[in-house]
């Protein structure tokens, strides 16, 4: 699918469907008012016999004759007072739907037009035309690079392995000249002492890969924003074995790192004004005789220990490493994207991400990108009771909890925060949100829409 704004007069433009806006007063505004007029008062008739009451997701097709679109579409949006980005987006998707399932070739869409002011002088007018360029160039980049989120994270394990994810990774840079790409093997994360991640990997045939893209676009002087992304190619919860009913789902776990990727392709094909740069640890955590056994303990490259009480805990394990080894850019800020706890789905269901952080300036940024794109995250405190609860006998630290069951998505978090320094991080949870069971059982591509959001603002500061 293609997009393009332009600025014709409605009877210049010729489509196979024009998509008009009707809300639920019934009052026609802007777009639908010309439309209307210049056909025999015909969408008044239809407001007027019910056969649109402008409910959101209402569609009515409309065969017209002699003018330059074939059909006329009208969409329901709703109450005009309470005409949101996210009333809109439903209006918008609803008509797309109905109408792909004839063979349309060019529709074109009025429905924000009469919900703002048409009266505006020309100049006003002109802006809001460069800046709906800017942002249909924006959109179409976030909508590719949210399909190959979906892609990446519906894909089997056996398909979708560390190495694809690297190949994935090496095709998208080889396309900008400012971007570039290390792969750390396993030799080369252990001389670097990354057992923490190894710890993970042990029990598996499929060789584990540390992938890490820089994108230098920005000013030299500027620091890099560090993505790192959780990429469990699949999680059996290893030698802490999961059940076997809807296991087949623990593919997604690495749906952080193919945000981390979709948002590296976003950057790259935007050519985005930033310093970045992008760090997945993906390995399989699968049981057998070289398997880490709970009780082990291992040192991170940090130098902090860990015991390993919970093999199904090995998330916060390969991000450790990853968050250790991001701090060679000494990033501006660090944000790493997890489906890591079961808690956070209780918690939050799968609407808001968990999002947590050790600064609040960033944390308050990361919730009103979230609000802005309707890709919503709730932040969960990081105090340092909740820290207390994976305290260790024999290592530095445990990777579950051992005092008390609670707050499984919070000492996950305070597991990370001991590897991320002084630097200001998040770290959002994504276990609820990233994919959808039943009917529209697949990936979301979330958190695809806040996180474009955030790295598009930082671009422009
Ligand atoms: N990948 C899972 C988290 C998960 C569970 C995501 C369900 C989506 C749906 C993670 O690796 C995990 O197994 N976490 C454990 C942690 C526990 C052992 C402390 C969990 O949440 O049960
Ligand atoms: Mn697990
Ligand atoms: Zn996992």
């Amino acid at each position: 699918m293609k997009f393009a704004t332009n600025n014709k007069k409605i009877n210049e433009i010729k489509s196979d469907c024009l998509m008009v806006s009707v809300f639920d007063d019934g009052k026609l505004r802007g777009a639908t008012k010309l439309v209307n007029t210049s056909n025999g008062k015909l969408i008044e008739d239809f407001i007027k016999n019910k056969d649109i009451q402008g409910k959101i997701g209402q569609t009515r097709i409309i065969p017209v004759t002699g003018k330059p679109y074939k059909r006329i579409v009208l969409v329901g949006c709703g109450t005009f007072e309470n005409f949101s980005q996210k009333n809109y987006r439903k209006a918008v998707i609803s008509a797309l739907k109905k109408i792909s399932l004839s063979n349309h070739k060019k529709v074109v869409s009025l429905i924000h037009d009469g919900a703002e002011n048409i009266n505006s002088p020309k100049k006003a007018y002109r802006m809001a035309r460069v800046l709906a360029e800017i942002g249909l160039e924006h959109g179409d980049a976030i909508g590719k690079a949210t399909q190959l989120v979906r892609h990446l994270g519906d894909l089997p394990a056996n398909i979708c392995t560390p190495s694809y994810l690297a190949s994935v990774a090496r095709k998208i840079v080889s396309k900008n000249k400012s971007a570039s790409l290390k792969v750390l093997n396993e030799a080369q994360m252990k001389k670097l002492g990354m057992n923490s991640l190894l710890s993970v990997t042990a029990g598996a045939q499929e060789p584990a890969k540390m992938i890490i893209a820089e994108f230098k676009n920005g000013q030299k002087s500027q620091k890099p924003v560090a993505i790192v992304g959780k990429g469990i190619t699949f999680d059996t919860g290893g030698i802490s074995l999961k059940p076997s009913n809807k296991m087949d789902e623990m593919k997604y776990d690495m749906c952080g790192a193919a945000t981390t990727i979709g948002l590296l392709q976003m950057v790259t094909d935007l050519n985005l004004p930033i310093n970045a740069v992008f760090v997945v640890p993906a390995c399989e955590n699968i049981p057998s005789s070289t398997a880490t056994l709970p009780g082990d303990v291992v040192k991170s490259m940090s130098g902090t220990t860990i015991e390993v009480l919970n093999t199904n805990a090995e998330g916060r394990l390969i991000l450790a490493d990853a968050l250790t080894y991001t701090q060679r850019y000494k990033p501006k800020l660090i944000i790493d994207m997890a489906t890591l706890t079961g808690a956070c789905v209780v918690a939050l269901g799968a609407h808001h991400s968990g999002l947590m952080s050790n600064s609040d300036q960033l944390a308050e940024k990361l919730f009103q990108c979230g609000q802005s794109t309707d890709d919503v995250t709730w932040r969960l405190p990081l105090t340092e009771e909740y820290a207390n609860q994976i305290v260790s006998n024999f290592a530095d630290v445990a990777n579950i909890s051992t005092r008390g069951s609670g707050a499984g998505t919070i000492t996950a978090g305070c597991f990370l925060q001991k590897f991320v320094g002084d630097y200001d991080w998040a770290h959002i949870d994504i276990a609820g949100v990233a994919w959808a069971e039943g009917a529209n059982k697949g990936a979301t591509g979330r958190p695809m829409g806040l996180m474009s959001e955030f790295l598009i603002n930082e671009s422009n500061t």
